[in-house]
């Protein structure tokens, strides 16, 4: 969850470093730091906090522009966020520098072994030890690849490094193993980065590295080799993001503007996978039909917001295939010792593709003989790299931690999945798929409407600013939505709020029911299980009468919600497996509103980073 760049060009390396860690902040943003290379000698700077306070540090004490330089945007995981545990790490001379994302599990006694070779340590990172032992391998080889690949077989654990030494001027040294790191190649220059949101600006030519990679970036090329320095395969591909794209758009925030996007996002994740007559094309599965024929049980694997996604998707799957679906918690998932096999199908769904909970899962299900589809945000990302096969989202750079386009697009994604899997198993008619996917084409269009009419879900939000607690309550597909709810609200309002079944209310926790408290409800279609919409509203009558402030999201046309509803926000009628597309995107609002009202730091919440890549 760290953000790392490296260039080596004709441009001002400092520069480019810098403008890249910008772009990268997101990842980690407890310390910054960055090292060139100039006439030979190695120049650095590192500062706890964000990356403005570096820049103020750069601003005192300038370094040299340098043609090669490396830099980082720290998630401090160990060694608190200090200018010394600040990335990059030097060894003893000067002369190298590293940085890292990811852990280095056996840190601990190469530590111990420098020590006793003389070497001193400063920090308490576990990357210190990387700059001492590529010190010390450079001493003998004189080639800091080289160098890199004999230090990396020596690594245990989850690492990405990034590496200079002053007496290799204009090369940049980088190496893989399960966190994330992309090539950029221009003309006469090229960058690393943990994402291309780094390196846009300069090209679109990326190369995705692969597991246990050592890459050389040099002015004229790059060349990659596994940690034996046998020459490696690797794919070139086209980042199709505008550089624009990745800015905030003229919102204050990324979040705002990543709300605002949800409607192409979905429809350009419907894009190219629906032919002339409406049936699905999913050719980019990678999964043949026929295994998916064979497969006896679905599990989803995901966390936080991905995982709700995957609540939701139980849903359609069961209903549209008739084939069990459990959805678990990547976090737990391996550690309960699942029943897994060769007709088990496992769906990873990530929107970074880089979550160590959700690949640790993925990488388990593989390992019983399941296949793995991986639902992802990220191109060229871990997650679906290891995968079978995989159904990308296309909502473009999510840069917001707090997860709003990705999750609708999610949805989007596993719902396609679902029909597929009906069409491919004859569980579903053609024209009942055609019925499906033009109510999902429709849905873009509903969700653009929801973001119209926000503006009292904003007054309301401002108006609740100085209480610290909410409950979310759904039912069916709405329950997920009630957790999703409530999940925004912690991470970017730092509030108590908490997201239950609404049948669950009478097993405890009308308890917590006390006057003026507010209650969000996500109320059902009163199109589909009747008894389900008679029971929730029931529900809010309990609550009210209990002293529960209601805000109530129903369905435009529900008027049996209205006498009870404190607060009504009305959501177009979608049917009845496709309204969390609509009813979740008030309480992005809602929650990013509140969070603002508070002075909270949004697009960066405290604590949180946007790709958790450690278990
Ligand atoms: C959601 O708003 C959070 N940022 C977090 O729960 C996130 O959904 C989770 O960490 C999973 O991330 P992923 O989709 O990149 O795997």
């Amino acid at each position: 969850m760290c953000g790392i760049v490296g260039y080596v060009g004709g441009q001002s390396a400092l520069d480019v470093v810098i403008a890249g860690l910008r772009r990268l902040e997101y990842r980690g943003y407890d310390s910054a730091g960055v090292a060139v290379l100039s006439d030979g000698s190695m120049a650095a700077a590192k500062k706890a906090g964000k990356l403005v306070n570096l820049e103020k540090e750069l601003d005192g004490r300038p370094l040299p522009t340098g043609s090669a330089g490396i830099g980082h945007t720290r998630w401090a995981t160990h060694g608190g966020p200090t200018d010394a545990n600040a990335h990059p790490h030097l060894d003893n001379a000067g002369r190298v520098a590293v940085v890292h994302n990811g852990i280095i599990e056996n840190f601990a006694p190469l530590r111990a072994e420098l020590a006793e070779r003389g070497h001193t340590l400063e920090s308490e990172t576990d990357t210190e030890v990387v700059s001492h032992l590529l010190a010390e391998e450079f001493s003998s080889c004189g080639d800091l690849a080289e160098a890199m690949r004999l230090v990396c077989r020596r690594l245990e654990g989850a690492f990405t490094l990034v590496a200079v030494h002053a007496d290799q001027p204009d090369v940049v040294v980088g190496a893989r193993r399960n966190s994330p790191l992309v090539v950029g190649v221009g003309e006469g220059e090229a960058f690393l980065a943990s994402d291309v949101a780094a390196f846009i600006a300069h090209t679109r030519s990326a190369i995705e590295l692969g597991q246990d990679q050592v890459v050389e970036l040099r002015r004229d090329g790059v060349t990659v080799t596994d940690f034996d320095g046998a020459p490696a395969d690797v794919r070139s591909y086209h980042v199709d993001w505008d550089a624009s794209a990745a800015e905030k758009g003229g919102y204050d925030y990324f979040m705002l503007k990543e709300i605002a996007e949800q409607p192409k996002a979905v429809a350009d994740t419907l894009l190219g996978r629906i032919d002339g007559g409406g049936s699905l094309r999913l050719d980019e599965l990678r999964i043949p039909d026929a295994v998916l024929r064979e497969a006896h049980k679905v599990v989803i694997v995901a966390c936080g917001t991905a995982f709700h996604a995957g609540l939701i998707a139980k849903y359609a799957i069961e209903h549209w295939t008739r084939v069990p679906c459990e959805v678990e918690l990547a976090s737990e998932f391996r550690y309960r010792d699942p029943i897994l096999d060769q007709r088990t199908l496992v769906i990873a769904i990530s929107q970074s593709g880089e979550t160590m909970d959700t690949l640790m899962a993925l990488r388990h299900a593989r390992a019983q003989g399941a296949r793995v589809l991986a639902v992802c945000n990220t191109n060229g990302s871990t997650i679906p790299r290891e995968s079978d096969g995989v159904l990308y989202t296309h909502a473009g750079p999510e840069v917001a931690v707090a997860s709003t386009k990705a999750f609708l697009t999610q949805l989007v994604a596993v719902y396609l999945l679902a029909l597929y899997l009906g069409q491919v198993r004859g569980t579903k008619w053609g024209d009942e798929i055609r019925s499906v996917v033009r109510d999902l084409a429709r849905i873009a269009d509903d969700v653009d409407r929801v973001l119209e009419t926000m503006e009292p879900v904003r007054e309301l939000a401002r108006s609740l600013a100085d209480k610290d607690t909410v409950l979310f309550l759904g039912r069916h597909v709405g329950y997920p939505v009630a957790l999703e709810g409530a999940l925004k609200l912690k991470e970017l309002a730092y509030m108590h709020a908490e997201g239950f079944a609404a049948g669950e209310l009478k097993h405890g926790p009308i308890a917590l029911i006390e006057e003026d408290l507010p209650v969000v409800v996500v109320v059902p279609s009163p199109r589909g299980r009747s008894v389900l919409h008679d029971k929730i509203v029931s529900n809010i009558q309990e609550i009210r009468a209990r002293g529960a402030r209601t805000i109530v999201i129903a369905e435009e046309g529900d008027e049996a919600v209205t006498p009870y509803a404190d607060h009504l926000i009305r959501i177009p009628a979608t049917p009845v497996l496709l309204q969390p597309m609509v009813s979740t995107v008030p309480l992005q609002v809602f929650a990013c509103e509140l969070a603002t009202a508070r002075g909270n730091e949004v697009d960066q919440p405290r604590n949180l980073a946007k790709s958790v890549t450690v278990e």
